[in-house]
Parts: structure tokens; C-alpha cells; sequence
């Protein structure tokens, strides 16, 4: 198996690194547009696999996309990050060309690939990676909701003095400070509802500061996150490629789930060798589908900018 990652920054780079630690494909290759950066990162990891004990093959490559040829997934996380105080939704401009441009090198390249998408604004930026390819759907997966389950778990795990890895809690919705939605009326600790476990107060926090996650980290590092990004990437990468089936909210081109239509927003899917196989289309209560369908208006007028550029 080979798998591709664009964009040789922290975001791709921990993608990367996660990746051949857990040793998930023979062949990976980091490509970036800056000169000798991918080639360096891939280097400096390979120097590690005698000290880990893997044997993935990475290679670094400036923009070089006759590299990447024949790649099973590619991870694309190209793109300007973003500030203290900006939001994702501000990076559209730049990023948007960024990205149209390597997803149509990928496929020139790899025209049987699973594109899953990390750089932001990521709900527009996984419409505009379908979009420009015409690839079938169910092979454009964005990343950010898996990301933002991560973080919902995080701060779960921090009021309820548990494990993170035995809470089970969903974020759908868009991947913005104000269109994602984290369901905690679902969410379990080990089959035992949250809900029952903490206080209204409580829970409203935990919602309220998942939601600010991404903008809390970049306030105190002075750029956006990147181990849970390039964490969820990997995740999303191993399911593919071992054909897991696993569950994860992803942002994916809706036809009528949760009642929304021709919109990339996050949804639970199954994850497997084909891409995103399947969407559990499960009923919110009237709440959650009034949140839900507030953050399809907020990401369907983002769409409507890159008509613009
Ligand atoms: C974040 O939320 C990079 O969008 C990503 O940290």
C-alpha cells in the first residue's frame, strides 16, 4: 500500500509520523512546495525507524507529483494555518487555490485515490476537492470531525477523571468555533450516559469550550494545532487501509441524511477500504437538527465564497 501526505508541515509531518510508527503501508511519500522541506522531514523520520522498529519507506519530494503515482490514500493538508484570532473561515482565499491545485496534480497521478482532506477551511475545502476531481463521493473524506470527537472526548475525560479512550461522544456538524456540534446527549462513558453523570452546568462547559478547541491551542501555541490533527489523519488512514469499518464523524457529501442535500458536512460514517462506506443516519431531537441545520447555512454561504474567487 502507498499513501501520500501534501503539505510538509507540523500538521502533515505528525500525519506522517503516525503513520510509520504504526506502520500502516509499505511506501509513503511527504510532498511539500518549499524546497528540500519534504525531503529533510522524510529523512529525519526515516533516521527514527532503527530506533522504533518500522519498516514503512518514506520518501520527501518538492513538488514532484510523478512521486506520488499510484497512491492507495492521500492525506492533503496544504495550506496556510491559522493565527491567534483568526478563524479557520478566514484562510478560505488563500487556501482554496492551494488546494484545487493539488488535488487535480494527485489525480493526474493516482486516479484511483482516497483524497482525505485536513486544510481549512475544511468543510469548503472537502466541497471544493469534489467539486474540482468529480471523483465519487464516498472517496473525499474531511477530517474534522474525527478531530473534534477527539477533543469533545479530551474534555469529557478532564470532568469525569476517566480514560478518553472509554468515552464514546460525537461532534457532527461543520469544523468552525460556531457551526460544530458536539452531541452530548449521546455521548457514554463505557455505555453509562454522560448526561447522568454531570451536571447541566458542567455540561454546557464541556460542549462550549470543545467547541473553541482548535482556537484555544492556536492562542497559546501562536499557530494552529497539529498532533490531534495529524492523529485523526492517521486514524481515518489506518481504517482505509486495514479496512477497519470504523465509526468516526467525517465531513461527506450528504443526499437527504440529516436533511440536508448537496453539502460536505460531518456525519458518523464507516470508514473502510473504499473510502467512507456508509452515513448512520440516526434522529436528533429537534434541538440538535436546528443546530444542524444552522451549520449547513453557515457552511453553505462559505461554500458560495469560492464562486467568488
Ligand atoms: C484544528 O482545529 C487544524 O483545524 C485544525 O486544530
Amino acid at each position: 500500500m502507498k499513501v501520500t501526505v501534501v503539505g510538509a508541515g507540523a500538521v502533515g509531518a505528525t500525519c506522517a509520523d503516525n503513520i510509520a510508527r504504526k506502520e500502516l503501508v509499505e511506501e509513503l511519500v511527504l510532498l511539500d512546495i518549499k524546497e528540500g522541506l519534504a525531503e529533510g522531514k522524510a529523512q529525519d523520520m526515516m533516521q527514527t525507524a532503527a530506533l522504533l522498529g518500522f519498516d514503512t519507506r518514506i520518501t520527501g519530494s518538492t513538488n514532484d507529483y510523478s512521486k506520488t503515482a499510484g497512491s492507495d490514500v492521500v492525506v492533503i493538508t496544504s495550506g496556510l494555518p491559522r493565527k491567534p484570532g483568526m478563524t479557520r473561515e478566514e484562510l478560505i482565499g488563500t487556501n482554496a487555490g492551494i488546494v484545487k491545485g493539488v488535488a487535480t496534480n494527485i489525480l493526474q497521478h493516482s486516479p484511483n485515490t482516497i483524497l482525505i482532506i485536513i486544510s481549512n477551511p475544511m468543510d469548503t475545502m472537502t466541497q471544493l476537492a469534489l467539486n474540482a476531481t468529480g471523483l465519487p463521493k464516498n472517496r473525499i473524506i474531511g477530517m474534522g470531525g474525527t478531530l473534534d470527537s477527539a477533543r469533545f472526548k479530551y474534555q469529557l475525560s478532564q470532568h469525569l477523571g476517566c480514560s478518553p479512550a472509554d468515552l464514546n461522544a460525537l461532534v457532527v456538524g461543520g469544523h468552525g468555533d460556531t457551526t460544530m456540534i458536539p452531541l452530548i446527549r449521546f455521548a457514554t462513558w463505557n455505555s453509562i450516559p454522560v448526561t447522568k453523570l454531570l451536571s447541566e452546568d458542567k455540561q454546557k462547559q464541556i460542549v462550549a469550550d470543545t467547541m473553541v478547541g482548535g482556537a484555544t491551542l492556536t492562542k497559546l501555541i501562536g499557530t494552529s494545532a497539529w498532533y490531534a490533527p495529524g492523529a485523526a489523519g492517521a486514524a481515518l488512514v489506518e481504517s482505509i487501509v486495514r479496512d477497519q469499518k470504523k465509526l468516526f464523524t467525517c465531513c461527506v457529501s450528504l443526499n437527504g441524511e440529516y436533511g440536508q442535500k448537496d453539502i460536505c458536512l460531518g456525519v458518523p460514517v464507516v470508514i473502510g477500504k473504499n473510502g467512507w462506506e456508509k452515513i448512520l443516519d440516526f434522529d436528533l431531537n429537534a434541538d440538535e437538527k436546528a443546530l444542524f441545520s444552522k451549520s449547513a447555512d453557515a457552511v453553505r454561504s462559505m461554500n458560495d465564497v469560492l464562486k467568488t474567487l
